[in-house]
């Protein structure tokens, strides 16, 4: 499976983020027998990452509770038991994040480990194939770290098996051997923090699900909190972007700050094009015309408009 190229994000994190067949399969229920296109391309309003969009995702992520935008009620309990789990000196209890694609499951789990001040090791429920792979990832951790599991539920059962009693007693029930000579064998592991996230909490198995100590689940978010979004992501992107103009977008990014930010990357595009100085209402305006993106965040646009389409800003 494909490594990222996030991994100098921390020393000490091995990043195998891989986003999300899983992500695709929500964002999208395939119907028996639709044909298999794939929905990422041309970046349309669909919420998946795609790659281009892996890095931007990357360069966007809030960095702090405190950057992270909306979701109070989760940030002020997550942050609470953060604190004290700091304070103790203890792994945080684990964690799962259930949500859609694109509201900030990745972007907290980074979180976690960054306010904790610990490592975190990266992976994903289909790059596990085998018990044994997540016991050498498990007995590799150190005292307090993260271990985020990217769609859990997608974890192959045998493999799950074995995360059971190391959530529970940071235990591995490791089996030496094969046949009638096999024989189980008790490895201790340094206390840990389990971090999942799933977009789909349903198929979670429910001794899996009970081993959490804390299961949240973010909610779409309003168009103050995408505004405000849009006005952070603009500023890392070096965009001017007015009131108006991120009010704009953000009605349009169906609840979803992956979507926001990916049309103020064409809005940028546009007004560069346009010679814009600032995305104002009328310029946002002009770019989701040309895009063909609605009201409703939707787009029956599949490819980026030549960059020798004009636009004229209405006098
Ligand atoms: N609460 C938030 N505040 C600011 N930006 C956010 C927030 N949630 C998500 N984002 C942006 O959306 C992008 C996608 O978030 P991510 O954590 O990867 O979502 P998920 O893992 O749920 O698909 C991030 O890169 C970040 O830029
Ligand atoms: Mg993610």
């Amino acid at each position: 499976m494909r490594n990222n190229n996030h991994s100098s994000e921390d020393p000490g994190i091995a990043d195998v983020d891989q986003v999300s067949d899983a992500e695709q399969q929500q964002a999208a229920p395939r119907p028996p027998r639709a044909p298999t296109k794939s929905k990422q391309g041309g970046g349309g309003a669909a919420p998946v990452a795609n790659e281009e969009e892996r890095q931007l995702d990357y360069s966007l992520r809030p960095r702090s509770l405190a950057e992270f935008i909306g979701q109070q009620r989760i940030k002020q309990v997550l942050g609470m038991s953060i604190e004290a789990a700091r304070k103790r000196g203890e792994a945080l209890d684990h964690t799962l994040f259930s949500a859609p694609p694109g509201l900030g499951k990745t972007s907290l789990a980074h979180i976690i480990a960054r306010e904790l001040g610990v490592n975190m090791r990266v992976t994903s429920g289909p790059a596990i194939e085998r018990a044994g792979d997540l016991a050498a990832i498990v007995s590799d951790l150190d005292q307090g770290d993260v271990l985020f599991i990217d769609e859990i539920h997608r974890l192959a059962r045998v493999v799950e098996e074995i995360l059971y009693p190391a959530m529970e007693d940071f235990e591995l029930n490791i089996v030496v051997g094969k046949g009638p000579g096999a024989h189980s064998m008790k490895l201790a592991v340094k206390p840990f923090t389990m971090v999942g996230a799933t977009t789909r909490s349903g198929l979670l198995s429910s001794p899996l699900r009970d081993r959490f100590g804390q299961h949240y689940h973010l909610d779409f978010y309003g168009h103050d909190e995408l505004t405000q979004i849009i006005q952070r992501s603009a500023q890392l992107l070096d965009v001017h972007i007015d009131h108006a103009g991120a009010v704009e977008l953000a009605a349009r990014a169906r609840g979803t700050p992956r979507i926001a930010n990916r049309l103020l990357r064409r809005v940028r595009d546009f007004a560069q094009v346009n010679a814009a100085p600032v995305v104002t209402s009328e310029v946002a305006l002009g770019a989701l015309e040309l895009l063909e993106i609605d009201a409703c965040g939707s787009n029956s646009w599949r490819s980026m408009p030549a960059a020798s389409t004009r636009w004229t800003a209405p006098s």
